[in-house]
């Protein structure tokens, strides 16, 4: 069975949520969908998911599974709103657990926030394999732009969250907590050992000045020229470069919001008592 996938690029935080499927009628994954949201107003808004469901309902596509690649701290999921009206069950990596009790202490969340995952409907094991429809699927835990970090292998396509970016943008930041430069090296090497015409598709793309945005590389692309981590390139050069880098990088826009959200697998924290969900920023803690 053939896989067809169907990309959606959110120009506003540069992420790019993606359909997965075997044609008309067939059952499908989304992957990393995006629920909009104004920061300066605390307003959110399903314009960009509402192209999903749209796509899904003009497909009669049957949604089995909404797949997260971690918990993003650029952009807040739609996965929980998405599952109303198309069901689905939302997945991530089991070493969620560990970045929810992270940002349990650090936002110093509610008591009854249980750090054990169960906010999902499925925690992925390293290697686990599950069915979308007729298409064989399998996780591959990616650790080190953050621990829970996983990509989704779909035939020869593999959604890689935030590892690799496109070839002129290099890789993702490992200053967060949990992350780590040496082990998302060795996630990489692991992705670039697939066959070089493996597709690869990236959560973000940042373009350089004059080119269009982009999504869709190959291992062969990457091993010949990704600025970080081309053949060639030692784990030593590799963590120095990016513990430089990283040293000079400023948190993310949405990260407070994105990852107070992104635990709870797309839903808000529990309204108070007058019925209004708030989100908290901690000062001087990050
Ligand atoms: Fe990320």
């Amino acid at each position: 069975m053939q896989d067809q996938v169907q990309s959606f690029f959110d120009p506003v935080t540069g992420t790019v949520s993606y359909l997965v499927h075997a044609g008309p009628g067939s059952a499908c994954a989304i992957v990393d969908p995006v629920l909009d949201f104004d920061a300066r107003s605390g307003r959110t808004a399903t314009g960009s998911a509402q192209r999903i469901v749209d796509s899904v309902r003009g497909q009669r596509l049957r949604v089995e599974w909404i797949l997260e690649t971690h918990a993003h701290a650029d952009h807040l999921s739609a996965a929980a709103w998405l599952r109303g009206p198309l069901g689905g069950k939302i997945a991530v990596g089991r070493q969620i657990t560990e970045v929810q009790g992270v940002f349990k202490r650090l936002f110093h969340l509610e008591p009854e926030f249980a750090t054990d995952g169960h906010q999902f409907d499925h925690l992925f094991a390293d290697g686990e394999t599950f069915a979308i429809g007729e298409l064989q699927a399998k996780v591959i835990a990616m650790p080190g732009h953050t621990p829970a970090c996983v990509a989704y292998q779909v035939g020869d396509a593999v959604f890689v969250g935030d590892t690799l970016f496109m070839p002129d943008v290099g890789t993702a930041r490992c200053d967060f907590p949990g992350g780590s430069a040496a082990q998302l090296y060795r996630s990489i090497r692991r992705l670039l050992s697939l066959p070089p015409s493996t597709r690869l598709f990236v959560c973000h793309d940042y373009p350089p000045d004059g080119r269009e945005p982009q999504w869709e590389t190959t291992v062969g692309e990457q091993r010949a020229h990704n600025i970080h981590v081309h053949d060639g390139i030692t784990e030593d050069a590799f963590v120095a470069m990016r513990q430089a880098r990283d040293a000079t990088l400023g948190m993310p826009n949405l990260i407070l919001p994105s990852v107070q959200v992104n635990i709870r697998a797309g839903q808000m924290p529990p309204p108070e008592a007058n019925g209004v969900s708030y989100l908290k920023i901690p000062l001087n803690a990050l």
